[in-house]
């Protein structure tokens, strides 16, 4: 049995040697593969009307991001198409046209919509991360869907996997997924990140699956977040929670080391910066002038979310208004609320008191001639929050929590004269970044009226200079940049990884190299004898081959893209005994001797 095994590997991983060789141990074909991007949500969605689908841009940093870039590289994203879909020739349809721009659906059930993603994902995941705790909702049910509907992901995953392709993993819907696709495909390249921020320890330890999520990451090779807290918490829960060690930002996992670093998000500015010269831009900049004429402008974009500190913000303005009367009907509120995850029942009850304070604010201040907030439940294409970050005087960004926030960034790139003034939340993963902005604190109403009130009368010299250096920073940390840094040093981990390939050989990477031997074109097997082929034995008698060994060798022979070599220390008239006959090279008694396939054995110095 030992015999066997042992035949196997070696074969096996002798057999790709010679590829390895040819292909500098497997870096190039590594880095030749495709990227595989998975994240619950893929950057387009489904709408479907009388029967009709049609996708549209999806919302969210993390689709906005990636979105615009993915295309340019050999990638393809896996993901949810946002809807539930249930007839199959529809399904069909969906998977070629998404196919056409390389994205494979995840479909899910209407019990894995509820449970997995609004359940665990938003319920518990998201509330507990961003630091309200007192949110979150720890339904066993859904720890049971995070865990099918991960699995399911992996599955999907599987199907289109092949060696060398890079895995690249995001958000807090798939924290199980790295570890499951490790399990599958030892020897894949994982990165993971995670969009939203990293919670303390003394949050994190809440979650009574704390144990499995961490577990769950560490499948990956490479862990990124937004900030360098977001990854210090991690690595702290790491080790109060695992007991793992770790040192400066490597955990040791599993006889694996896991790198865990910080990769600010970007933007894609240039895309931002270009629309300046939009047409459709341009118009719609002249119906805002048109509209709101001498008024100053105060913009906030944000989707439907207790984490964005809407709330707060409008008590900040309503602050505004009642102390200082000589801004009535010189400044409005401009507010986006972007639809979102309106199932979940802190989503509605959220709208619902934004829909109240909104009409109580207005109903306050408002004058026959002015609307002091202009309210929008609704999403906008691009050129129209381009025209809107260019348009407006101040972008007010106040989440109580954020990973990074893409919108304050997005309103930077956009304003190519430099001027207008961004106001920031010191909890914005950004605000480590933008430091030019007006920092505050979300929960502080009374500084965030001020920071208004500072932004409407700072001296256009003062806009300028704190301007050009943001967008300086948005401009050199573009999404681009972003994208290169992580990959990049997932392929820094790889190559080391790939090395010790060499060096041990288990139950996984029997199957890998398995992989790479059918894959092959061509093989040289350089085999041992004594305890390769055979078990080791002091009876030099009960080590000769039996019929089972010939036959492996036989078939290995008769396989024209191989060219198989047994060197042994033995006698080479014992080998040419045992071994004579068949279509193979020999070497033999520690080189001294050596016989081509069909050939005539030779002494070494006859060579
Ligand atoms: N956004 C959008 N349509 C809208 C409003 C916003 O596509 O009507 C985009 C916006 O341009 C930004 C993203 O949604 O790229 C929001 O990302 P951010 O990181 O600010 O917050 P998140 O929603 O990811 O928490
Ligand atoms: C945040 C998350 C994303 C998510 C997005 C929109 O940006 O980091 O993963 O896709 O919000 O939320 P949704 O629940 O609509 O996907």
């Amino acid at each position: 049995m030992c015999c066997k095994v042992i035949l196997f590997y070696s074969i096996l991983l002798y057999g790709i040697m010679f590829e390895h060789t040819v292909n500098t141990f497997l870096m190039k074909s590594n880095f030749m593969g495709k990227t595989i991007i998975i994240s619950n949500r893929l950057p387009v969605k489904i709408a479907i009307k009388e029967g009709n689908y049609s996708f549209q841009p999806s919302e969210g940093g993390l689709a906005t991001g990636l979105g615009s870039i993915y295309k340019n590289g050999n990638s393809v994203w896996l993901g949810w198409p946002g809807l539930f879909v249930d007839n199959e020739q529809q399904k069909k349809g969906i998977d070629k046209k998404l196919a056409e721009l390389n994205l494979y659906p995840v479909y899910l059930t209407n019990e894995e919509i509820s449970q997995y993603y609004e359940g665990f994902s938003n319920e518990i995941i998201w509330p507990v991360f961003h630091y309200m705790a007192t949110y979150a909702r720890y339904e066993n049910a859904y720890w049971e869907y995070y865990n099918i509907v991960n699995k399911k992901f992996c599955d999907a995953f599987l199907k289109i996997y092949q060696p060398g392709d890079v895995v690249w993993i995001h958000d807090y819907h798939l924290m199980l997924l790295p570890k499951l696709i490790r399990t599958a495909q030892p020897l894949a390249s994982i990165g993971f990140f995670q969009h939203i921020p990293f919670p303390s320890f003394e949050l994190f330890r809440l979650l009574p699956w704390r144990s499995e999520l961490l577990e769950g990451l560490l499948g990956a090779d490479l862990i990124g977040f937004h900030t360098y807290d977001d990854a210090r918490h991690f690595l702290g829960a790491s080790s109060h929670i695992l007991s793992l060690k770790s040192s400066l930002n490597t955990v040791l996992y599993d006889d694996r080391k896991v790198v865990v670093e910080s990769f600010p998000m970007g933007i894609d500015d240039k895309k931002f910066s270009g629309l300046t010269n939009d047409l459709e831009v341009r118009r719609n900049i002249e119906g805002l002038k048109t509209t709101y004429k001498d008024l100053r402008l105060i913009l906030t974009i944000d989707r439907l979310d207790y984490s964005k500190g809407i709330l707060q913000r409008l008590q900040a303005f309503d602050l505004l208004l009642e102390n200082r009367h000589d801004w009535r009907e010189k400044v409005s509120l401009y507010m986006i609320v972007v639809p979102s995850r309106d199932s979940v029942t802190m989503y509605k009850e959220l709208r619902n008191e934004i829909d109240k304070l909104v009409g109580n604010i207005n109903a306050r201040h408002r004058t026959n001639t002015w609307t002091p907030i202009n309210y929008f439940y609704r999403s906008y294409p691009v050129e129209m929050l381009s025209a809107l970050y260019q348009f407006a005087d101040v972008c007010l960004v106040t989440p109580m929590r954020d990973g990074m926030n893409l919108v304050c960034k997005e309103f930077v790139a956009s304003r190519i004269n430099n001027d207008g003034v961004l106001i920031l939340s010191e909890m914005a993963g950004a605000a480590k970044e933008l430091i030019d902005s007006i920092i505050v604190n979300p929960n502080n109403t009374v500084e965030i009226s001020h920071a208004m009130l500072t932004a409407l009368n700072m001296p256009a010299e003062e806009q300028q200079r704190r301007m050009k250096r943001m967008k300086e920073l948005v401009s050199k940390y573009n999404v681009h940049q972003w994208v290169a840094a992580f990959m990049n040093r997932l392929n820094e981990i790889e190559k080391p990884k790939q090395l010790e390939v060499s060096k041990y050989l288990n139950f996984f990477t029997g199957q890998y190299i398995r992989n790479r031997y059918v894959r092959a074109k061509k093989r040289l097997i350089l085999l041992d004898y004594d305890g390769t082929l055979v078990n080791f034995s002091i009876d030099i008698n009960a080590v000769s081959p039996d019929k089972e060994l010939l036959d492996i060798l036989q078939d290995l022979v008769d396989d024209e893209k191989n060219k198989v070599v047994i060197i042994s220390g033995r006698q080479h008239t014992t080998m040419e005994a045992w071994f004579g006959k068949m279509d193979l090279d020999m070497v033999a008694e520690h080189g001294v001797w050596y016989k081509p396939s069909g050939g005539k054995w030779q002494e070494k110095n006859s060579v």
